[in-house]
């Protein structure tokens, strides 16, 4: 079959980093008989400063015939905020059903960590964000805006099924790693007394039901930031609520290096599901091709992998093993590479078609 994957190239960095992203596409497809066809598809800020259009409903439906859509960045400086990241990216996330957002912290060989006396056998372990609910549901509102009296209010949507289903796949992803086999309950129980009580007793029932093989582990949020820092090696898969995830993801892609690796996606597991560099879009380093395109690249293994192309992807994971720890990129810093955006590019295609 031919895979039909729809490109958000997007604002700032995004296209520079996209276009790397499909030059390793292809070539560890040539590779492995992958074969696919790419639709670009022009969204993001310019769109909008020229047209006012942020995500027209035709496209949102045409996205909905493609395999994957793999993305670059959101997010312009001359659009005010919310914009686009509420009328695209969470509009994309909500309306496709991608309930999982799946962010793998994990350090590679040859990549600084600023985490003192941490390697690589430390840094291993992958967030199961629930991505349609939440303090993302949009739910809330602003009264008497501008007076003394204004009040607002957004409202922690959390449903059972939103909460359980991002549980099972944690617990089911847990399983499929094989490694510790250890799922960690990211909340805040003692605080957030019933949004995360539905989350407490959903992660215990499915737990004590079908994944008695899983051992269970709890961390409130802010003790979570503090072992991702302290102790990294206690995680495996950590299931968190949508703000919390966005939170700790950020922290976990420092301690792997940096937003220059970090990869993420958003999944729906029966439907359409969308890749993208978790970084933005930088527009301090726009048009200069000196971002780190590797967590672009990395989108793409994981959209392979998504697709049921293990061998594909497994190619593009092994490339960018050997590109850094080749020696040859100085830094995952934009700007501070010693290479360009295409150079590096170049180099993890080059090893990705070997
Ligand atoms: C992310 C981003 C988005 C989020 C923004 C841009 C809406 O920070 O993907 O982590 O908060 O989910
Ligand atoms: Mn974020």
């Amino acid at each position: 079959m031919t895979y039909k994957i729809a490109v958000i190239p997007g604002d700032g960095i995004g296209p520079e980093v996209v276009r790397e992203g499909l030059k390793v596409l292809e070539a560890a497809a040539a590779r492995t008989d992958v074969r696919y066809q790419l639709q670009h598809f022009d969204l993001g800020g310019e769109r909008y400063l020229r047209t006012g259009e942020v995500l027209p409903d035709a496209v949102l439906d045409e996205l909905r015939g493609y395999d994957a859509i793999y993305l670059g960045a959101i997010g312009h400086p001359e659009v005010a905020p919310g914009i686009l990241e509420k009328g695209l990216l969470l509009r994309i996330r909500f309306d496709l059903d991608q309930y999982i957002n799946l962010r793998p912290v994990k350090l590679y060989p040859g990549v600084d960590t600023p985490l003192k006396d941490k390697g690589p056998e430390d840094i291993d372990f992958v967030v199961v964000r629930e991505n349609t609910e939440g303090l993302y549901s949009g739910m809330g509102g602003i009264q008497y805006k501008g007076t003394p009296h204004e009040v607002s209010t957004q409202i922690h949507m959390t449903t059972r099924h939103g909460a359980e289903r991002a549980i099972r796949y944690a617990f089911e992803l847990c399983r499929k790693r094989n490694r510790a086999k250890k799922l960690t309950l990211c909340a805040k129980t003692n605080v957030l007394t019933f949004v995360h009580d539905t989350w407490w007793r959903a992660f215990n029932e499915v737990g004590d039901a079908d994944y008695p093989d899983i051992e269970r582990d709890y961390a409130h949020v802010d003790a979570t930031t503090m072992w991702m820092v302290k102790n990294p090696e206690w995680f495996d898969v950590i299931v968190t609520d949508n703000m919390f995830g966005d939170i700790i993801t950020d922290l976990g892609a420092m301690i792997q290096g940096g937003l220059g690796v970090a990869a993420g996606g958003n999944i729906n597991p029966e439907g359409v599901s969308m890749f993208e560099p978790i970084g933005g879009s930088a527009p301090k380093y726009t048009g200069q091709n000196v971002a780190c395109p590797i967590a672009a690249i990395a989108a793409v293994q994981m959209l392979l992998e998504e697709l049921g192309e293990t061998a594909a992807a497994a190619r593009i994971e092994g490339a960018i093993e050997r590109a850094l720890a080749s020696g040859k990129i100085k830094s995952l810093a934009a700007g501070q590479m010693g290479m360009s955006t295409s150079e590096v590019g170049d180099l993890i295609a080059g090893f990705a078609g070997a």
